[in-house]
């Protein structure tokens, strides 16, 4: 495709994800010279701008990257802006397209591609698509449209959500971005668990006594109080994030290395998965989140701070407790993998030696410090005969000359090359929906209260003996064996 046309439209480009993630990633892949030489950026929104008044609006984005102002300037140049009554404006389109045609027509090129970014909120996705549909389509190469979540707000708005664009798109042409796919420790995690013979004997319930999956931030709602307590963090983040992470921890060894391979092997663990329910949850919100003046409920039960506990029944998996645990206002920034194994066998002839020997540990550190760590015990050195915990740790930031790009970069190359392998398919949308919708409407319905905490700190306090139970706990199908 790099001796092909591309145009790309960023449908809702005068807002935040347009000017925060979606530009500054094309820039980065301009200068790295990922994209086809016949390039055209058309940003489409209500908002009346000039071209020259988007380009005004991008460049303090685009010049925060660290890009030189030369290649900024030169991506700018190629960066065009229309604006419609709604977003389903077809004179608007036509005039945009039209456009889009003619600085087709100058190619030398047969083919030429259109890569539809929608960076709008879903309630806009049908009309989009609709008109996309009617004026948009490519006609010499391949249309793609990439969505953002939230793909819905339980199954049944992602059902009908699903079916906005499937009658008018295969699901050949959508990419729906989760960003923690691009990130690069989850990348890794396919190639990490196969290619390397120690993993596979040991990663399964035989050693293995409990997954546990952070998500730390510690910055709280940040003025998108409004926005996020429609939603709430298990919608916000475990549904979405800690799930993908988990079907790629969790899932056996695709048959394939093609992308409908891994997403058939990542559905096959939601399909194992158990339903969520209240009872193995433990919620909380943190002390003075509804003063925030954009959240209109004051008596607001939005769950700031979730952990949950997930079994999958499969022969590898039966028995191990995985938890996700996610939340806002925390005291650090932090997401991590991190596998415990049980006690070794041969413990009892080490325990004269002390008692307080600690469970090995693997941890894939998503970030801050992108790492894979090995936790064990040694011997202090020394005259000593007493265990210390050790690390092995590979660390990204020690790996010298390391480009370590956005996630959405990578994943905006990845829908420019066709590969959908990191984005998420309908089913596995679907059943994701499936595991997490009774507990959701349950905290919903039942109007359960979050459990108090304090902003900066490791969360509700309760969430030490939830978790100490809830990590040594028998799955039900275990316990009526
Ligand atoms: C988004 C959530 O999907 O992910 C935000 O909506 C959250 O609430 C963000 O802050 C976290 O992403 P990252 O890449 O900064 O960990």
């Amino acid at each position: 495709w790099h001796d092909e046309v591309l145009s790309i439209v960023v449908v809702g480009a005068s807002g935040d994800l347009a000017k925060k993630k979606t530009y500054p990633s094309l820039l980065k892949l301009y200068e790295e010279n990922l994209l086809p030489k016949e390039l055209t950026i058309y940003g489409y929104a209500r908002s009346s701008k000039t071209h020259e008044g988007l380009r005004q609006h991008l460049y303090p984005h685009l010049i925060k990257t660290g890009t030189s102002e030369h290649i900024v300037n030169s991506f700018l140049e190629r960066c065009f802006y229309y604006s419609g009554k709604t977003y389903g404006d077809e004179s608007a389109y036509t005039s945009m397209i039209g456009d889009l045609a003619k600085f087709e027509s100058t190619s030398e090129s047969t083919v030429a591609n259109r890569l539809f970014y929608l960076a709008v909120p879903p309630n806009v996705f049908g009309e989009s698509g609709m008109v996309i549909k009617k004026i948009g389509m490519a006609t010499t190469g391949w249309t793609r449209l990439v969505i953002e979540k939230p793909f819905g707000h339980d199954l049944d708005s992602c059902n009908e959500l699903l079916k906005t664009l499937s009658d008018d798109f295969d699901e050949e042409c959508l990419y729906r971005i989760d960003h923690y796919l691009g990130k690069e420790v989850v990348q890794n995690m396919i190639l990490f668990r196969f290619s390397n013979p120690i993993w596979e004997p040991i990663w399964n319930r035989k050693s293995i006594e409990s997954v546990t999956i952070t998500f730390k931030e510690n910055i709280d709602t940040n003025g998108r109080g409004g926005y996020f307590d429609k939603f709430g963090i298990i919608r916000d983040i475990l549904q979405n994030h800690l799930l993908q992470v988990l079907t790629l921890f969790a899932m056996e060894p695709p048959e394939n290395d093609d992308a409908d391979s891994i997403r058939d092997a990542k559905v096959e663990v939601l399909k194992n998965m158990e339903i969520i329910s209240l009872d193995d949850c433990l919620l909380g919100q943190y002390d003075g989140y509804s003063d925030d003046s954009t959240i209109e409920n004051k008596d607001t039960n939005c769950p700031t701070y979730a952990a949950l506990r997930c079994w999958i029944h499969t022969p590898r998996w039966e028995g191990v407790p995985f938890i996700l645990q996610a939340g806002k206002a925390l005291d650090e920034k932090l997401c991590e993998v991190r596998a415990t194994f049980k006690p070794a066998k041969t413990l009892a002839s080490v325990q004269s030696v002390s008692k307080k020997i600690e469970p090995s540990e693997l941890v894939l550190r998503l970030q801050p410090n992108p790492a894979i760590e090995l936790h064990n015990n040694t011997k202090i050195p020394g005259l000593s005969t007493s265990p210390m915990k050790s690390k092995m740790t590979m660390s990204y930031e020690d790996i010298p000359d390391l480009s370590n790009p956005d996630a959405y970069t990578r994943l905006l190359l990845s829908v420019m090359r066709g590969d959908q392998g990191s984005f998420v398919r309908d089913d596995e949308l679907r059943r994701s929906w499936e595991i997490f919708t009774p507990l959701l409407h349950a905290i919903d319905d039942t109007g359960v209260r979050p459990l108090p905490y304090k902003p900066t700190s490791k969360g509700p306090e309760e969430r030490v003996k939830w978790m100490e139970k809830m990590s040594k706990a028998t799955s039900p199908l275990q316990s009526s064996l």
